[in-house]
């Protein structure tokens, strides 16, 4: 049976009663786009692992992913998040905070609840790279430079852990073997360095549901921005210049940025055949009797990220 939006992500508890528990439901009713589940249960076919098992790492997936956007919320002062006011806004910085403890704290219950401890552990790594990631990117903003490959180490972790987590736990569950587990996580990391590359480009657009050119106004660079300055450098001065301060107008033009996209795209392009090669090698080793099917679908949700438009 497949599983819908709510099994994903509405909290029941141990206790009814608890208030933070009411808040994270009444939030999550503006739900995501459902991007790692999708992931999760493509490479459940191809190791034909049972929906129950799925479902939790979905979930798993699914309500750290929201504890993370919670928080990055507050670190980036964002103002929206899905078209609608991001929980700080709408309660405080505080209680935002508060929420998304709560979240990773009912994470680690489910699996222990369900006797998961190998990906319990895995995910905690997960965790800690994905602060990391939070951590070095918050180190070079205050720097005020980075290149390039700094900001690959930002996204590998911050974005590309999580989904790395979700198709390496798959494998793992089903007991296959170390050498496809860790293909699995580096399918998953690519991927995840990839969506961060397209949501860089999308934070450009109105469609994001974010705050558009919030992050360059204050002086956060990401992938799509930093082939701007590439392209650009007298842009730098007064990109730096204008930090932190409340002006809607930008320095740039849409055609500039539009180049900075298209060069964006193009490395996407790279990264995604690479996974695609990637999941030839692991399709290779699964039992799974329609694995031509699957791929198929792998491949047309891996081409589905690069034509993302939200
Ligand atoms: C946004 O992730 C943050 C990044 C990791 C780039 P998603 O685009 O998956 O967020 P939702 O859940 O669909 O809103
Ligand atoms: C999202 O990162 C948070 C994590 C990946 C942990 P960003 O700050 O780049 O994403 P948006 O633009 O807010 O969704
Ligand atoms: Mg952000
Ligand atoms: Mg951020």
């Amino acid at each position: 049976m497949q599983s819908t939006p709510s099994d994903l992500i509405t909290l029941s508890g141990r206790s009814s009663d608890y208030v933070v528990q009411d808040i994270v439901n009444s939030h999550l009713s503006t739900p995501g786009k459902f991007i790692r589940p999708r992931i999760i249960e493509l490479f459940g076919k191809v190791f034909e692992v049972d929906q129950e098992k799925l479902l939790l790492i979905s979930r798993s997936a699914e309500l750290i992913h929201t504890a993370t956007l919670i928080h990055d919320d507050v670190v980036d002062e964002a103002d929206l998040r899905r078209g609608q006011r991001t929980l700080h806004k709408k309660t405080s910085n505080s209680q935002a905070i508060l929420a998304g403890d709560f979240l990773l704290a009912k994470v680690i219950g489910e699996l222990v609840a369900a006797g998961e401890y190998e990906i319990l552990k895995t995910i905690s790594e997960a965790l800690e790279d994905i602060v990391e990631g939070e951590f070095l990117q918050d180190q070079l903003k205050k720097k005020g430079t980075l290149n390039k490959e700094e900001l690959k180490e930002v996204s590998r972790k911050k974005t590309g852990a999580l989904l790395a987590w979700c198709c390496s736990s798959v494998a793992r569950v089903s007991h296959s073997s170390e050498e496809i587990i860790l293909k699995c996580h580096e399918f998953g990391e690519k991927i995840g360095v990839a969506f961060q590359m397209i949501d860089d480009n999308l934070d450009f657009s109105e469609i994001s549901g974010k705050d558009m050119n919030k992050d360059l106004k204050d002086g956060l660079i990401n992938f799509t921005t930093l082939n701007l300055l590439k392209n650009y450098p007298e842009l730098f001065y007064i990109v730096h210049q204008m930090r932190g301060t409340p002006c809607d107008a930008v320095p740039w033009s849409e055609n500039q940025i539009a180049t900075a996209q298209r060069e964006t795209s193009e490395e996407v392009e790279v990264i995604l055949s690479e996974a695609k090669e990637l999941f030839y090698d692991i399709s290779n080793s699964a039992s799974c009797s329609n694995i031509l099917e699957v791929t198929k679908e792998v491949f047309q949700f891996i081409d589905q990220i690069k034509e993302r438009t939200k």
